[in-house]
């Protein structure tokens, strides 16, 4: 052994300080989540629910097994019941996997389940499946330990089984997950997802139930969009797991830069926060934050262009361009939000970008979509894929100009999608034709949107300094002393150089045609305050040069980060419930269904661990160029008491006035104290009654 390490090993201090597990971690694994009523008894039982959901005829078709799977709510065991009892108190040899991206509370799930299982019975086994599904099908595992489910209780990541993003969608995939099931003489198969994986788990119940084996999915994603309703709007499934922490994370990254911008007062800080298509995360962040702008995907959805529809109604046509955003009309919105606060000096800010807003961006997503089709298209007719015989983007580029030229099979190409698509930046042309996942997914977290809008908004402004509409505004007291400073008259300049001098209340801001010094000298010799020989003043130059934006911007992209923190209490709290409810659905006989909590958005003596079928979850997508039953995302619903409630307070965090700024420091993530976001805001506005009376909601 090193000397030197031997002797550090020998102080108790440095070692502490050395030690690979920080106190906070070692708090953290002491910590013992509160568990549901019902799983402090010795044994559970499930009840149908009564929840009608719309059943896709297609999931009816593919997933005749587990179709009529009701909605399952976990409730004491009847202790009288023996043969009940002897059948949930059996050993039991379950596997478990991650699927897709790390989620705050993951380890929660898995520490759950063992806890739930041993307790039943100390011989059941939790197998823990490697790198995802690809363990599964596979076969490379381990044994889950007392150790090993101790050190990560509470504590990010997906560190001790690793995570992957495999598909099991074609028959020999299936073939190969039964085989290892069967080998390790599994009863049941856990799947922590998102939708995509859900998806996985409901088509496996499917084929598993053949041979006895149990599939269950648990909801996972920081990007909040597994939620379920039942058909008649009851709240099933509030938010997936790892949505809050994330959203957390961010948030406060996000709440210091509001510090730093309102202190530099220099720099638009552009975050953009993670959340493939749907903008939950970005909803959170800002009402965590109060950032002064918030872009909503799925609020551009609902924009109309009602100059453009009310010119075209008076051709008697309907110019559907209007609807929805375009990118141009996208910066045109933020530059007109920058310029607003720039009149009263603020010429920073903070500006929250979703990253699947091109989703919602009309062109953009027409890209994206057709060349999905493309590019699935291409790989389906040929032996290798596009992106491997097409490595550049100039041989990608000449491809897309061959096909468009062709017409016939790709029509889907044509040779004004080509025209269009050349007239955007090449490194965003890149992103664009980026490769898909195996779920046929957009890369959205890899695309540089904010740097593709930020450099839309820079020539924006560009002109609207050139009009004359970007000025900085001027303090009046800081304009007085400056002339008076300079020996001149404040009261006899003032109303020459800016347009709303005589109105105190307005903001100072120089007059429409100063936009250079040239125009300046014309305006003053207009005036009869200079002759053409003589120099303006320093002290008006002073001024002058104050009302001149200068744009800055720094972008930052939240994101992996956020996935890997810490779970709030409330996700460490919500994943050992969900570990502790797929035990009892594993073990009152319980397949196709998706462990989930009851009333999140309420207080934890309310919450109520339940089962919801997953097939009736499914809808037809398309994927890879063809329609797919996947289960169905759920987006920012804009009539949702949250976003009415950002909507209506956009105003006044923008501060596009002479009032200080709005901004708001969330706590940072813990597990101990009490604080406003110890769940979802979201979640809380959402479930409010109050919100719901006010806003006219049922
Ligand atoms: P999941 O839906 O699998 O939980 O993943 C979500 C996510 O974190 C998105 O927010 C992000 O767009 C994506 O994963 C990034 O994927 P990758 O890990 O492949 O870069």
């Amino acid at each position: 052994m090193d000397l030197f390490l031997d002797q550090l090993a020998r102080d108790h201090e440095i070692q502490a300080i050395l030690d690979d597990q920080s106190i906070e971690a070692k708090e953290r694994n002491a910590f013992s989540p509160p568990l549901c009523e019902v799983f402090r008894k010795p044994s559970t039982q499930l009840k149908d629910g009564n929840h009608p959901f719309f059943i896709d005829p297609e999931a009816r078709k593919q997933l005749p097994n587990i179709i009529n799977n009701n909605v399952q709510y976990i409730i004491d065991g009847d202790p009288d019941n023996i043969e009940a009892i002897k059948q949930y108190t059996k050993k039991q040899r379950i596997g478990i996997a991650f699927s897709g991206g790390p989620s705050p509370g993951g380890h929660n799930v898995i520490a759950g389940l063992f806890d739930a299982a041993k307790k039943a019975n100390p011989e059941s086994v939790i197998i823990g499946f490697l790198m995802g599904l690809d363990g599964v099908m596979e076969n490379e595992y381990i044994e889950l330990t007392q150790s090993g489910v101790d050190y990560y209780r509470n504590i990010g990541g997906f560190t001790l089984i690793k995570t992957g993003r495999a598909k099991i969608d074609s028959p020999k995939k299936v073939e190969k997950a039964r085989q290892t099931c069967k080998e390790l003489d599994l009863d049941a198969l856990v799947i922590v997802g998102g939708d995509d994986s859900n998806t996985n788990a409901a088509f496996l119940a499917q084929e598993l139930s053949k041979d006895g084996i149990q599939v269950i999915g648990v909801p996972k994603t920081i990007d909040g969009d597994v939620q379920v309703r039942d058909d008649n709007g009851e709240v099933l499934c509030a938010i997936s797991f790892g949505f809050h922490s994330a959203a957390r994370f961010y948030a406060q990254e996000i709440s210091h830069l509001g510090s730093d911008g309102s202190s530099d007062v220099k720099y638009w800080h552009v975050c953009k926060v993670m959340g493939r298509v749907a903008s939950h995360i970005a909803l959170e962040a800002a009402l965590q934050t109060h950032a002064n702008m918030t872009l909503i995907g799925e609020d551009l959805i609902d924009y109309v262009d009602k100059e453009r529809l009310a010119a075209s109604q008076d051709k008697n046509e309907i110019d559907f361009d209007a609807y929805g955003v375009s990118l141009e009309k996208l910066c045109e919105i933020v530059s007109r939000a920058i310029v607003r606060r720039a009149r009263y000096g603020k010429n920073h800010g903070i500006l929250i970008i979703p990253e699947g807003i091109l989703e919602f961006i009309n062109e953009i997503q027409t890209f994206i979509i057709k060349l999905n089709i493309v590019i699935a298209h291409y790989n389906m007719h040929h032996d290798t894929s596009f992106h491997l015989d097409m490595p550049t983007l100039d041989e990608k580029l000449a491809y897309l100009n061959k096909i468009s030229q062709k017409g016939g099979r790709y029509t889907i190409w044509r040779p004004q999608d080509n025209d269009l698509f050349n007239t955007i930046p090449a490194f965003f042309r890149e992103d664009l034709l980026m490769e898909r996942d195996n779920h046929g997914n957009f890369p959205f977290s890899l695309v540089e949107t904010e740097r593709v809008l930020m450099g839309l908004v820079e020539d924006y402004l560009d002109k609207l300094f050139e009009k004359g509409e970007y000025k900085i505004g001027i303090q009046r007291a800081y304009f007085e002393k400056t002339m008076q400073k300079g020996g001149l008259s404040p009261q006899t300049l003032g109303p020459i150089l800016f347009q709303s001098y005589n109105d105190t209340q307005k903001p100072l801001l120089m007059k429409k045609n100063i936009i250079s010094e040239e125009t300046l000298r014309q305006v003053l010799i207009q005036a009869d305050q200079l002759t053409e020989t003589e120099n303006i003043s320093p002290a008006i130059i002073k001024i002058f040069k104050k009302s001149i934006p200068n744009f800055k911007t720094r972008l930052h992209f939240y994101g992996y980060d956020g996935r890997g923190s810490n779970p709030t209490r409330f996700d460490c709290m919500y994943a050992f419930n969900l570990g502790f409810a797929v035990f009892s659905l594993i073990a009152n006989g319980a397949t196709g269904q998706m462990a989930a909590i009851k009333g999140l958005e309420k207080d934890f003596m309310h919450w109520k661990p339940i089962g919801v079928p997953l097939a009736p979850l499914m809808h037809l997508e398309e994927r890879k160029g063809k329609l797919s039953l996947v289960m169905e995302k759920s987006v920012v619903d804009t009539a949702s008491p949250a976003f009415q409630v950002v909507k209506r307070l956009r105003e006044r965090w923008l501060a596009a006035n002479e009032l200080p700024e709005s901004y708001r420091k969330p706590a940072p993530i813990r597990i101990n104290g009490d604080t406003e976001e110890d769940r979802p805001m979201t979640l809380s506005l959402n479930g409010s009654d109050f919100l719901k009376t006010i806003l006219n909601q049922p």
